[in-house]
């Protein structure tokens, strides 16, 4: 199996566990560390709606708590019409721990697909260097 596979694998293994009760609307994300180690995540929500967890920072949260910083690739498959975006704080969170070139794949639940990149997701965005001065 592909790598790419095994991410889709995993992560629409792990989309079936969450916790959308709210929104109705299931995520899934896979992510690759440096070591070769996959990550697996899904959206979290919950009652009082701004405490929910998005489907990627739980699988960066997993990669972290495993002592990895460092992604190479990342998946995230939902049940949508085109394939899903991530939000504005996950592709912040996805350039915190993965290159500009790291491949990120969305895909939707009935086989579309769109491969994209960090930096297209996020041109221009604020990391460690901007606070160089401080
Ligand atoms: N969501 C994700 O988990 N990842 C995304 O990339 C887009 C949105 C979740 C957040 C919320 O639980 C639900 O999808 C609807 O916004």
């Amino acid at each position: 199996m592909s790598q790419l596979d095994t991410l889709l694998k995993a992560a629409t293994e792990v989309r079936e566990n969450a916790h959308a009760p709210y929104s109705n609307f299931k995520v899934g994300a896979a992510i690759v560390g440096k070591s070769g180690t996959i990550y697996q995540g899904c959206n979290v929500e919950n009652a009082a709606y701004p405490e929910g967890i998005c489907a990627e920072a739980g699988a960066i949260a997993a990669m972290v708590a495993a002592g990895e910083t460092e992604l190479v690739e990342a998946l995230v498959i939902a049940d949508s019409p085109a394939p899903v975006a991530p939000c504005g704080g996950c592709r912040q969170k996805l350039a915190e721990f993965g290159a500009r070139d790291v491949t990120v794949t969305l895909t939707t639940t009935d086989g579309l697909s769109a491969a994209t990149t960090i930096g297209d997701l996020l041109p221009g965005a604020f990391d460690a260097t901007h606070m160089e001065r401080s």
